[in-house]
């Protein structure tokens, strides 16, 4: 007997339930955009490696067209669409307004959704490839534009935008990004 290769599922997205019929080999990110009409959530690379695909499921990144939608049933998926609250943009958002995060904007919900995540994995006293001082007595490290960097760097750029991307994700955290030693003269020209 041939196996189903289809199923009803529901998803939970951004605090409303949809419930719609999936090919098993629909990825999250095509039933966002190509089901559900979600179009925030954008497609770069369709395999991983650029990011712009990034929505938050049960709080964590996610990359979207890695993960299928079947994979995402009960589970609490967050879109662009659903991070601002009501007409109050989220933090994040506000900081890449404030300080022109993007240039086209096509990497910019998948940028948000990471910082958000990334931010909140910061908050938890995760470390990154860039933390010095592992001891989990440490706490979060402090959040200096390095850090900001690696923990972003599953979010590609075409536009190069990163130099305001970095001080809008230190924004959001109510902090500014302590440069590390040698780009303060990067960041003075990048100012000017
Ligand atoms: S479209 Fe998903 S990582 Fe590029
Ligand atoms: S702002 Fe254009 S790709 Fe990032």
């Amino acid at each position: 007997m041939a196996l189903p290769t289809s199923s009803v599922i529901t998803l939970h997205i951004n605090g409303e339930k949809f419930t719609l019929p999936v090919d098993h080999r629909t990825t999250l990110l095509d039933a966002l955009r190509e089901r559900l009409d979600l179009t925030g959530t954008k497609k770069g690379c369709d395999q991983g490696q650029c990011g712009a695909c990034t929505v938050l499921v049960d709080g964590r990144r996610t990359v979207a067209c890695l993960q299928f939608a079947v994979a995402a049933e009960g589970r609490e998926v967050t879109t662009i669409e659903g991070v601002a609250d009501g007409e109050r943009l989220h933090p994040v958002q506000q900081a890449f307004l404030d300080l022109d995060g993007y240039q086209c904007g096509y990497c910019t919900p998948g940028q948000i959704c990471s910082a958000i995540g990334a931010l909140q994995e910061h908050a938890a006293g995760w470390p990154s490839a860039a933390t010095d001082d592992l001891r989990p007595e440490s706490g979060p490290p402090p959040l200096t534009a390095e850090e900001i960097r690696e923990r972003m760097s599953g979010n590609l750029c075409r536009c190069a935008a990163y130099a305001s991307i970095v001080d809008a994700v230190a924004q959001a955290a109510g902090t500014r990004a302590i440069q590390p030693a040698g780009t303060q003269a990067d960041s003075e020209e990048q100012a000017a």
